[in-house]
Parts: structure tokens; sequence; C-alpha cells
């Protein structure tokens, strides 16, 4: 499976890509905060990396082993774009431990690492 380029490429490896958004330097205080709080807000510039970060992030702190992390995205499309890039960077199929959820399309059932829906999947 290839990545959209968005017209630029990109050769660097997928560790380098994640390393080099604005959210990396915050890795740790994330999760640390997540652990520490109910409820967090985490505010950032659009492409910083909080839809595709946070959750590889709260999948290596062992999250996983608890349950499920959704995450949910507005449209769709932006789900199906978003679970598959994960699910590049993470070196898995579209499926294993990363799925995408939508409303009458399940990719996958339970146990799985991330899952990404629509925001109406829970309602
Ligand atoms: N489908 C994709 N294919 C290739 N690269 C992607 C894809 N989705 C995101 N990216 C890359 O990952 C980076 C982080 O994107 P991410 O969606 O995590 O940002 P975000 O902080 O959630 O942005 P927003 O506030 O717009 O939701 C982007 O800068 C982009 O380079
Ligand atoms: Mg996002």
């Amino acid at each position: 499976m290839q990545a959209p380029t968005y017209g630029i490429k990109d050769s660097r490896s997928i560790k380098e890509q994640r390393e080099s958004l604005p959210i990396y330097r915050f890795k740790q205080q994330i999760i640390d905060a997540v652990a520490d709080n109910q409820m967090l807000v985490v505010i950032g510039e659009t492409g910083s990396g909080k839809t595709t970060q946070m959750t590889q992030y709260l999948a290596e702190a062992g999250y996983t082993s608890r349950g499920k992390i959704g995450c949910t995205q507005p449209r769709r499309v932006a789900a199906m774009s978003v679970a598959k890039r994960v699910a590049e960077e993470v070196g898995c199929r579209l499926g294993e431990e990363v799925c995408c959820s939508l409303l009458c399309f399940w990719r996958c059932c339970c146990n799985r690492l991330q899952v990404y829906c629509e925001k109406s999947m829970l309602k």
C-alpha cells in the first residue's frame, strides 16, 4: 500500500516522518497527561499529528491491553484516509491492529489497536 503524497514525494522513513511532526516532542507529556487526567484537551495546528500520532503513542504506552483506542473523524472519507495512513505507519494491514469502523461498514470486530470511525458511531 502506498501513501498519497499530496504532490510532494517524501523519501524519509516512516520513523523520520513521525519524529518530524510538531507533536513528537510532546509525546511523553501527552502520555503522562492521559494517565493523570480523566479528560484532556490537546490543541495543535492542523497537520501537527494529533490524529495519527496520539493514537499510536497511547498504543505504544500499552493502552490496547485495556481495550480499544478510539479515534473519531467528522467524515467517512477522513476516517478511511487516517486509518489507512496509521496502518501504514504501524506496519500492518488495515483491519489488523488498525481498523476503520464506519456506520454501515465494519472492517473489523474487536480487540484491535485503534478504531477510526465517524462521530455518529459514538451516539
Ligand atoms: N492519509 C495520509 N497520507 C499521508 N500522510 C498523511 C495522511 N494523513 C496525514 N498525513 C501526514 O501526517 C501528518 C499528521 O496528520 P494528522 O492528521 O495526524 O494531523 P492533525 O493534527 O490531526 O491535523 P488536523 O487538526 O487537521 O486534524 C500530516 O502533516 C501529514 O503529513
Ligand atoms: Mg486530526
